[in-house]
């Protein structure tokens, strides 16, 4: 098991985590439906739910903080943004947002109409959402060993160029807006995506004249896997790798509260003037003013400085090596995970886990729902109750190839011995893993069901 570097940072500020009981936890999952979503996060002992909106920021994001200028326009913090943005990223034009979706759902109501396709390597399940919601198809393209937890690639994240390349011809240039690259593939395990491969998709795409966005919510995880996997980008930065990657994009759509390091926040920015144009007018109508964004000035200071904290060399190694470090620990006991690990979270594959429990009892939600009560962890289920649907022609369900739990580490929250805790946990779960059984839906809403649904065991 890969040792990982001491933690770079002293904890200055404590959150005190409140005990319960097995018991206790018991009753808050039945009252909850079994669905994580429902539990009040004060009854929670780890949560590893989302590494988004969920940082510890820095002493020095906390003083920028304090020099927060809450003017309604032009407000000091906005200019050091847009210099932090420029040197990271590049782009000409930008806008904050209060974070991923409305920069997304900007992009899509500019240029999506009913019947467009948007290829992606994966996306995520909003994305896919407010691409269909549209009328739009959201296409997954990704390589085939994204689809095999076992496969070992370095770069499980990449686009297949074939399958790009048909789609496109498929479909016809008119119908495509725009082709996406999302870094890292959070719905694909957190892997990464490389520089060649960007550099590949942004050909295919220049041939047919297609812009290439980014979701660019994780790219400094995935500027680091190229420094560490790919030939060529050993002796660079991340943020060096950075500015290349972004070199290859038209424009980028990011949630800032991954590797922006922040609570709250996101990024539109793009190098087309004309749509550029027209996003500041649904800027205005949805998010205020275009130098704030729907954010605060302090939270526009805390993201420029959790920016530049996100691309520290020393800080990215730690935190890909802690989660490769809960990887290593599960899989040394056996525990099917999905392979190589990602940047933000450990995935567990739940259909080598729970064999025994069929897709169409949700094992993912059994795990989760055990895991609750065996540790006071969260965990949240991409699988089946994510991200099954019917079949458009014959309504017919339709489950999705991959049966995942993940364990999202959260950025300078938790501590090696918490993650001790958590492996020790699903250690034991998985040995006793006959005991665990599935459940049925009682609720679901039409769209994202995932979020509200509410289950009880089959028994
Ligand atoms: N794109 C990706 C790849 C994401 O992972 C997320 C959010 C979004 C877009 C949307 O950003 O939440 O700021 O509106 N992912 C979180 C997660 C919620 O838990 O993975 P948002």
């Amino acid at each position: 098991m890969a040792d990982y570097p001491f933690e770079p940072f002293r904890i200055k500020v404590v959150e005190p985590i409140r005990p319960n009981t097995a018991e206790e936890r018991t009753r808050i999952l039945r009252e909850a439906g079994y669905n994580l979503f429902a539990v009040r996060a004060e009854d929670i002992l780890i949560d590893l739910f989302t590494d988004s909106g969920t940082t510890a920021m820095s002493d020095g994001q906390w003083a920028g903080m304090m020099q927060g200028d809450e003017a309604y326009a032009g407000c000091r913090n906005y200019y050091h943004l847009e210099e932090v943005q420029r040197s990271i990223f590049g782009m000409p034009y930008f806008v904050p947002t209060h974070q991923g979706r409305p920069a997304e759902t900007m992009l899509m109501d500019l240029t999506i109409s009913e019947g467009d396709v948007i290829p992606n390597n994966m996306h995520f399940d909003s994305t896919e959402a407010n691409v269909v919601v549209r009328g739009g198809k959201a296409m997954n393209l990704a390589i085939d060993e994204a689809w095999d937890p076992q496969a070992h690639h370095p770069f499980k994240g990449n686009m297949d160029i074939a399958k790009l390349r048909r789609c496109i011809e498929e479909t016809g240039v008119e119908s495509i807006p725009f082709v996406m690259i999302t870094v890292t593939n959070n719905t694909g395990a957190g892997q990464p995506v490389s520089m060649e491969n960007i550099r590949a998709v942004k050909e295919v795409a220049e041939e047919f004249g297609l812009p290439l966005w980014f979701d660019a919510a994780r790219y400094a995880e995935n500027a680091y896997f190229v420094k560490v996997r790919e030939p060529g980008y050993e002796h660079k930065s991340p943020v060096e790798i950075a500015q290349e990657m972004f070199a290859l994009a038209d424009g980028f759509v990011m949630s800032c509260k991954k590797d922006g390091l922040v609570n709250i926040g996101g990024l539109f920015g793009t190098r087309d003037a004309e749509l550029f144009e027209r996003a500041k007018v649904l800027m205005i109508l949805r998010e205020g003013f275009l130098t704030y964004g729907g954010l605060a000035g302090r939270d526009l200071e805390a993201l420029a400085r959790g920016l530049m904290e996100g691309v520290d060399e020393s800080y990215l190694a730690y935190r890909i090596e802690q989660t490769k470090y809960l990887g290593d620990r599960l899989s040394e006991a056996g525990v099917p995970i999905f392979e190589p690990v990602g940047g933000h979270a450990v995935y567990l594959d739940m259909k080598r886990f729970l064999p025994h429990i069929p897709q169409n009892l949700f094992p993912g939600v059994a795990f989760t729902a055990r895991l609750y009560v065996e540790a006071g962890v969260r965990a949240v289920e991409l699988g089946s109750l994510a991200f099954a649907h019917p079949d458009p022609t014959t309504g017919e369900m339709r489950y999705p190839a991959l049966e995942l739990v993940r364990l999202a580490l959260p950025r300078r929250v938790y501590t090696q011995k918490h993650v001790d805790y958590v492996a020790d946990a699903i250690v034991k779960i998985y040995e006793e893993r006959e005991k665990l059984e599935g459940l049925e839906l009682l609720w679901e809403a039409p769209l994202m069901r995932h979020f509200t649904a509410k289950l009880a065991p089959v028994s």
